[in-house]
């Protein structure tokens, strides 16, 4: 139990990793407040509402009896080439992947700061690291969490608040097979297909992702500030 009497807040508490997330730090002993736009969890509301943003920590903190760990898990993502990007794409990307992880790492800040330290751990992507091809509002969006986690995984350290990123490839979640049913492709056989382009023969599963997750909060990361962590199963950016 690594993470026994930690107390965590996870954006994107419904989603495939964001499940995931939460599942693993209570298995390790951490009590967690979940939040989203929708689903089961524990404080629902919308990260492109800045006031939600900015009072989340504090009303986790207030459930929790304090904030030890922060996973801005939640994100969305926007595809196809830029001429083809609308306003309310670039707003969206950027109020849901950029501004709110900013807004809500700024209000945690201080409050882990009082209580002596702590653990965030944004979720990048490897496309944050190494541009893909035909998404550059996500990739852009990416690069911002794996710069904003670089900035201030070294600014905050001595605070001893250690802020670091997982940066995926390819996970089997809603985002991915929503994608593939948009684009006419059955997701179950496209799956099977992109499995085969893996160096360890599948694509990663929330869990996956989440034990990464796991580690970055807990001691066992004690020193690790600002690290990109690209986890996926060897496959390179292509
Ligand atoms: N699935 C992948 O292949 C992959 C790869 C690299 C990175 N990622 C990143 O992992 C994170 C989790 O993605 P996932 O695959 O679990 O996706 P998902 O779509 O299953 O989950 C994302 C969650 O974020 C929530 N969310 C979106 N907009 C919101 C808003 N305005 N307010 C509140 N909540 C909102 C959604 O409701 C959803 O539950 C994202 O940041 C994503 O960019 C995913």
């Amino acid at each position: 139990m690594k993470l026994e009497g930690r107390k965590a807040l996870v954006t994107g508490a419904s989603g495939g990793i964001g499940q995931a997330i939460v599942a693993r730090l209570r298995a390790e002993g951490a009590t967690v407040v979940g939040t989203d736009r929708e689903g089961a969890v524990d404080i629902i509301g919308d990260l492109t509402e800045r006031d939600f943003c900015d009072t989340l920590p504090a009303r986790a903190a207030e459930i929790l009896g304090g904030l030890d760990i922060l996973a801005n898990n939640a994100g969305i993502i926007t595809r196809g080439k830029i001429t083809e990007a609308t306003d309310t794409d670039l707003a969206r990307t950027l109020a849901i992947n950029v501004e709110a992880p900013v807004r809500i790492c700024r209000a945690t800040i201080p409050i882990m700061a009082a209580g002596g330290g702590g653990a965030i751990i944004n979720t990048a992507s490897c496309w944050g690291v190494h541009p893909g091809p035909d998404h550059p509002l996500y990739v852009m969006s990416k690069a911002a969490v794996a710069s904003l986690t670089q900035c201030l995984g070294r600014d905050h350290a001595h605070q001893g608040i250690r802020v670091n990123a997982v940066c995926p490839n390819e996970v089997d979640t809603p985002m991915l097979r929503t994608g593939f049913a948009i684009r006419g492709f059955d997701p179950e056989t496209a799956i099977t297909d992109l499995d085969q382009t893996v160096p360890l023969g599948r694509i990663a599963k929330p869990e996956d992702i989440a034990d990464v997750v796991a580690f970055l909060a807990s001691d066992d990361a004690r020193y690790m500030c600002g690290a990109l962590l690209e986890v996926n199963g060897g496959k390179p950016v292509g």
